[in-house]
């Protein structure tokens, strides 16, 4: 098989074949509209395997539970907010969802500071609107009209950056279940089978504000940072080999001895101390997230791959992890350099990586 040309596929063509044998293994009752039965959903995003021996693999690494509850709420009549710091894979989440239950993850609206009403509503073709009047032919319509229309799940990432007014247009869609256009006398009534999913994470927290309003019409569930070393590490090593193979990364599979490192270095920093709990440190302005490790890894890869002989190590990180903890270039760099002399320098393993840090920092 040649390789997709396509940078990145959907969730349900990527994983097409997994939801295929779901489906087929899939005996349990399925809510109106629903593709998989909520017990098929939970495997798909926590992994598993099937009577058949089929092995589905794990989107979601963590605790099942909230995966359990997120997947619940949407059979019912409240919406899922997925809240949480950067980076611990609410949007991820909410795609493997969206694309489990709906078998459609595109029906996505990004919310920015600049999002309208018509990006949750509709909108208007002026041209026609001008030369026809408003017209069925003249509207144009939002990714959540699509799915109250189809009975899928739409989703809007970055709630809380929409300003509060326009979350509000939310309000009627949630709790009527119905987008009136008033242009036309008429209305959209969702079929079974839609919701909503939003995200939001809390560095964003007063930015704008949930309305009670609609805080009610959420079921929120937080995703947690990982809550072990070595669970974060697995996320990691498993998001990074799939990455390394979209990117046709020309690098060796790394060894998991420098994606530990990684991992520790980032831990230790967001939690102000080592992991034996020995020492206390200062934590930089940046959320070190797994996914910023994640992506920290890749960048390594692709230094090994492309200038290096294709065995990442520590130089082929330093700048990469440099870049992702000093963002403020006199505090942080700082706390760095503190890290480094204090806890890097003395760990036995870790000189190559030190001395490379050290170059760049
Ligand atoms: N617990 C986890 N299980 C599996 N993958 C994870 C986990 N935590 C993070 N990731 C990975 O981290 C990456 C980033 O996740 P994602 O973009 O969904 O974060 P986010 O919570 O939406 O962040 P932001 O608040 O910045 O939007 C994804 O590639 C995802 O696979
Ligand atoms: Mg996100």
């Amino acid at each position: 098989m040649s390789p997709s040309p396509v940078l990145r596929h959907h969730a349900e063509q990527q994983f097409a074949e997994e939801l295929a044998e779901l489906a087929r293994a899939d005996e349990r009752p399925r809510p109106p509209n629903w593709r998989l039965s909520p017990w098929a959903v939970r495997i798909y995003l926590c992994g598993g395997k099937l009577a058949s021996g089929f092995e589905v693999s794990a989107k979601y690494i963590g605790n099942v539970r909230l995966i359990e509850v997120a997947i619940a709420t949407l059979a019912t009549d409240r919406a899922l907010l997925l809240y949480g710091v950067p980076g611990t894979a609410k949007s991820w989440v909410s795609e493997h969802l969206a694309a489990a239950i709906s078998g459609d993850s595109t029906l996505l609206i990004q919310g920015t500071a600049g999002t309208d009403e018509s990006a949750l509503r509709y909108g208007w073709n002026y041209a026609r609107l001008l030369a026809e009047g408003p017209s069925d032919r003249a509207l144009v319509v939002s990714p959540m009209m699509h799915a109250m229309r189809d009975g899928k799940i739409a989703r809007v990432e970055e709630l809380t950056r929409i300003p509060g007014d326009v979350q509000d247009a939310l309000i009627t869609i949630l709790s009527e279940k119905t987008l009136p256009i008033h242009e036309l006398s008429s209305e959209v009534q969702a079929r079974k089978g839609f919701n909503v999913i939003a995200t939001s994470n809390n560095r964003d927290k007063g930015v704008n504000e949930l309305s009670s309003a609609l805080t009610r019409r959420f079921n929120t569930v937080v995703l947690p940072v990982p809550e072990t070393l070595e669970q974060e590490v697995e996320i990691v090593a498993k998001r990074v080999a799939e990455l390394g193979r979209a990117l046709e990364l020309p690098a060796e599979k790394p060894a998991i001895e420098e994606i530990r490192r990684v991992v520790t270095i980032f831990r230790e920093l967001r939690d102000g101390m080592t992991v034996d709990g020995a020492t206390k440190l200062k934590s930089p302005s940046g959320t070190l997230s797994t996914a910023e490790a994640i992506s920290v890894i890749n960048g390594g890869l692709a230094m090994a791959g492309y200038y290096g002989d294709g065995v990442m190590r520590g130089g082929d990180l330093a700048a990469g992890l440099t870049g992702a903890i000093v963002r403020d270039p006199v505090q942080d760099r700082l706390v760095w350099l503190e890290y480094l002399k204090t806890v890097a320098k003395e760990r036995e393993s870790w000189q190559e990586l030190y001395r490379a840090c050290m170059d760049v920092v």
